[in-house]
């Protein structure tokens, strides 16, 4: 199983997969399928929470959280439907079955520990973290400061981004792609599935998130005063992300990719935006930019280009990504943006459209207003 198997771009905006068309009288149908979530405290496992508090062939069994263990999950989510309560990492794990999905959405070292147990009994495992995101194990030393402990497992893992690369619904683990990435690789894709990128050139990108995105923290840098009216530049150089953009649109493009990428923090709960500069060929015109996005996007209910440059509130609290892009001839460089909620696409909404594609599902079950799924 290829981590990285394209999922036919060029052909894109021909018929839509056959997981988008699959009549939604198959999903009310469908057995019910449990699923654990691990690090259900943290902001991406509450939002799975909320999620699936809607779905139509999921039932969360057990969210496990050290800090809140004991307390009703319907306490921190007033809309949650049962008696569930926080359980330690630890019973949740002993209390793990054959045939559940585990989705994990705690820090990127304790997944890659985790994961590999889950699988040994017998689980699939969707994980929220970067723990099984880069192929080169040396990679994790790098930008994530950890040795790999299940080297083997890179290779297996699929990358969850399902606009671009293929999940298989028998996959045992899918790597779901970080917030970032998952805007720049969606703004950067279309123009390097065309080729209209002078190859070799570095691209470069700015990525502006809103405060969820570092994670429940009590860290100073965090806190209301510092964030609020204030805006900084972070992990200059050095974000994880980096190296998941480059493997990712390497795969697309079939060339190596080089990304100068710079985060920054912004005032706001949620949501991401991300700006690339990047040369395109003499002679490439933006309607040429417009025909590719609008190709490789097309068929895919998540993913939109807009006409306009992309803002973080249309997508707030959905799956999808908003995109745009135009050459600015004087320079002859594009400037390609895409806006996401990093807890949605950039988290747990990426994650049930895969655990969707695990089960067989339509894609879109459980992330669309009723009657639109
Ligand atoms: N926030 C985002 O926008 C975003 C987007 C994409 C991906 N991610 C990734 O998703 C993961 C979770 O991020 P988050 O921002 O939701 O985190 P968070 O708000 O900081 O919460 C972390 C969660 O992980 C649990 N946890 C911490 N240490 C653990 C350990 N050693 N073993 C098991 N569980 C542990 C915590 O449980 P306790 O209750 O016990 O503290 C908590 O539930 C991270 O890997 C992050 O990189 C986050």
């Amino acid at each position: 199983m290829g981590a990285f198997r394209t999922r036919g771009l060029r052909q894109l905006g021909g018929s839509p997969p056959q997981s988008l068309t699959k009549p939604i009288s198959d999903v009310r149908s469908a057995r019910v399928t449990e699923a654990v979530i691990f690090g259900a405290s943290g902001y991406s496992g509450l939002e799975l929470l909320d999620i699936l508090a809607g779905h139509p062939a999921v039932t969360v069994v057990a969210a496990s959280s050290d800090r809140w263990a004991g307390e009703m999950v319907a306490e921190r989510l007033r809309r949650w439907p049962t008696d569930l309560r926080f359980t330690s990492h630890a019973e949740v794990f002993e209390a793990t079955r054959e045939g559940q999905i585990a989705l994990l959405a705690m820090p990127a070292e304790a997944s890659a520990d985790l994961a590999p147990r889950l699988l040994d009994r017998g689980l699939r495992v969707i994980d929220l973290s970067g723990a099984f995101r880069l192929r080169d194990p040396a990679a994790y030393e790098e930008w994530y400061g950890f040795t790999h402990p299940a080297p083997a497992l890179l290779d297996e893992a699929v990358y969850g981004l399902p606009e671009l690369f293929e999940v298989p619904a028998d996959a045992r683990l899918v790597a779901n792609p970080g917030c970032y990435a998952t805007a720049t690789i969606a703004a950067c894709a279309p123009l390097m599935a065309h080729h209209l990128l002078v190859p070799g050139a570095p691209l470069v990108a700015d990525g502006k998130s809103g405060v969820t995105g570092a994670g429940r923290s009590t860290k100073d840098e965090l806190m209301f005063p510092e964030v609020q009216e204030n805006l900084r530049a972070y992990r200059v150089g050095r974000h994880q992300h980096t190296p998941e953009v480059e493997q990712a649109l390497a795969a697309v493009s079939g060339r190596p990719v080089r990304l100068c990428f710079t985060a920054h923090l912004i005032p706001m709960r949620r949501g991401i935006l991300v700006s690339v500069y990047a040369p395109v060929h003499r002679g490439v015109s933006s309607i040429e930019v417009e025909r590719a996005y609008k190709e490789t996007l097309g068929g895919h209910p998540f993913m939109a280009w807009v006409d306009r440059p992309p803002e973080t509130a249309p997508v707030r609290g959905t799956n999808f990504v908003e995109v745009h892009a135009r050459v600015e001839p004087r320079t002859q460089m594009v400037c390609a943006f895409a806006a996401i909620d990093n807890l949605g696409k950039g988290a747990a909404g990426q994650a049930v459209q895969n655990l969707n594609l695990l089960l067989g599902l339509p894609e879109a079950t459980g992330l669309l207003p009723a009657g639109d799924a």
